[in-house]
C-alpha cells in the first residue's frame, strides 16, 4: 500500500506542529506549507527529530496562488489539514483586513486548489469562538453560529461556511468530505520539550502569560475580573492538552476515510445547518466536532495548579474585566467521544507540566 501524503497548512505553528508529529506516527507522509509569520523554520527539524521521519517543507503564503498551485502540482494529496491563519482576538480588532486576507482569502485559494486537484478530505482548524457570546455552555455542535465577538471569530465562521458549501456542492459530483474541529483552549506542549507555543513578546493567552510571570519576564499576572457569575468570580475555560488536540485530527481523518459513515449516519440530527437551510443537500459530507475536555477551570484555579506544579509563586492583581471576555464556556464532548472515539488523555497537571518544560527552556528565568 502506498503512503498517504497529507498537506498541512500552518504545520510549523502551535497546534499544526504537534499534529504533524501525530500524523507521522500514524504512518502518513507530510508536506508542510507555512509562511513562518508566527513560527520558525527550526520547528521542521524538531518535528523530524521527534518522529525520526522526514517532512517536506515549503515556505509560502496561502494567498500566493501561483506558489500554492505549484505545490499541488508536485504532490497528489490524500488530505489537507488546514491550520494556517492568524489567531489573536485582540489583534483582529486592530487589523481586521489582515485577518480576512490571511484567514478567508487564504482559505479560498486553498479550497480552489483542493477542488482543482480533487483532494477528497479536508480538516479545518476552527474554534469555540464560532458559538458566539450568547450560547449557553456546554456548547454542543448542534448550536447555530452565534454573533461573532471579534473579526477573528467572524473569519472562523466564514471559513466553516465556505467549506460546508463546498462539501454540499461537490457531494453530487466529486467527493470532498470535511471536518471542522472546534478547539476550546489548547495549552501544553510536546512531552519531549521540543515543541510548544511560541510566546510572542506580549502573549495574549493565559498560560504563556502566567509562565512568563513565573520566569520573571513579566512582573505579575493581571486577572481580568473576579466578579463573574462563576464559583470563584474569575472566568472559566475548557483547557485541553495540545497533544489531545493533535490526536483529534488523526481520529477525524480516520473518520473521513471510513467509507460507510457518509452513507449511514443520521447527520441531520447533529448538523445545525440541516435545520436551517438547503435540507436536500447531502450534509453527510461535512462534520463538526468539539475538541475540549468538558471540564472548565477558573483563572485562579490555573494559577494555583501552576504554582504547585512548578513550585514558583505567580503574583497577580485583579484588574477590570477584559472587553469581550465571556464568563465561562466549555465543550459538550459527547459527539467527539461517540463518533471519533476521541477521549482526552492528559489532565491539567500534565498540561501545565509539559507547558512549563517547554517554556522554561525557550524563555529561561530572568536572573536580573
Ligand atoms: C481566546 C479565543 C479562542 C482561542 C483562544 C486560544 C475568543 C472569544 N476566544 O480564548 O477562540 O481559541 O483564545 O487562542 O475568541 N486572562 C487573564 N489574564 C490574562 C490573560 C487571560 O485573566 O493576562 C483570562 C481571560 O479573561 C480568560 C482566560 O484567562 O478568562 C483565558 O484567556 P485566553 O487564554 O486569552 O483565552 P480565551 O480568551 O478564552
Amino acid at each position: 500500500m502506498s503512503t498517504k501524503v497529507v498537506l498541512v497548512t500552518g504545520g510549523t505553528g502551535y497546534v499544526g506542529s504537534h499534529t504533524v508529529v501525530s500524523l507521522l506516527e500514524a504512518g502518513y507522509e507530510v508536506v508542510i506549507v507555512d509562511n513562518l509569520s508566527n513560527s520558525s523554520h527550526d520547528v521542521v527539524a524538531r518535528i523530524e527529530s521527534i518522529s525520526q521521519r522526514a517532512v517536506t517543507f515549503y515556505q509560502l503564503d496561502l494567498c500566493d496562488a501561483a506558489a500554492l498551485q505549484t505545490v499541488f502540482d508536485q504532490h497528489q494529496f490524500h488530505a489537507v489539514l488546514h491550520f494556517a491563519g492568524l489567531k489573536s482576538v485582540a489583534e483582529s480588532v486592530q487589523v481586521p483586513m489582515e485577518y480576512y486576507r490571511n484567514n478567508v482569502v487564504g482559505s479560498i485559494q486553498l479550497l480552489s486548489c483542493i477542488e482543482q486537484h480533487a483532494v477528497p478530505y479536508l480538516i479545518f482548524s476552527s474554534s469555540a469562538t464560532v458559538y458566539g457570546a450568547q450560547a449557553i455552555p456546554p456548547y454542543s455542535e448542534e448550536l447555530p453560529f452565534g454573533e461573532p465577538t471579534s473579526p477573528y471569530g467572524a473569519t472562523k465562521q466564514a471559513v466553516e461556511r465556505l467549506i460546508h458549501a463546498q462539501c454540499a456542492r461537490t457531494s453530487t459530483a466529486t467527493t470532498l468530505a470535511a471536518v471542522s474541529l472546534r478547539y476550546f483552549n489548547p495549552i501544553g506542549a510536546h512531552p519531549s520539550g521540543l515543541l510548544g507555543e511560541l510566546a510572542a513578546e506580549q502573549p495574549n493567552n493565559l498560560l504563556p502569560i502566567m509562565l512568563n510571570v513565573a520566569t520573571g519576564h513579566q512582573p505579575e499576572l493581571a486577572v481580568y475580573g473576579d466578579q463573574y457569575a462563576t464559583p470563584d468570580g474569575t472566568c472559566r475555560r475548557d483547557y485541553v492538552h495540545v497533544m489531545d488536540v493533535a490526536a483529534g485530527h488523526v481520529k477525524a481523518l480516520s473518520y473521513l476515510e471510513c467509507p460507510t459513515i457518509h452513507k449511514t449516519e443520521n447527520v441531520r440530527a447533529i448538523d445545525p445547518y440541516c435545520h436551517q437551510q438547503d435540507q436536500h443537500l447531502h450534509r453527510s459530507q461535512y462534520h463538526i466536532f468539539n475538541l475540549g475536555t468538558g471540564s472548565p477551570r477558573s483563572v485562579l484555579e490555573l494559577v494555583r495548579h501552576a504554582e504547585q506544579i512548578i513550585n514558583i509563586s505567580i503574583p497577580f492583581t485583579i484588574k477590570a474585566a477584559r472587553t469581550g471576555d465571556l464568563a465561562e464556556f466549555w465543550a459538550d464532548t459527547h459527539k467527539a467521544q461517540a463518533q471519533l472515539n476521541w477521549h482526552p488523555q492528559y489532565d491539567i497537571v500534565e498540561m501545565i507540566t509539559d507547558a512549563w518544560r517547554w517554556h522554561a527552556v525557550q524563555y529561561p528565568p530572568n536572573t536580573d
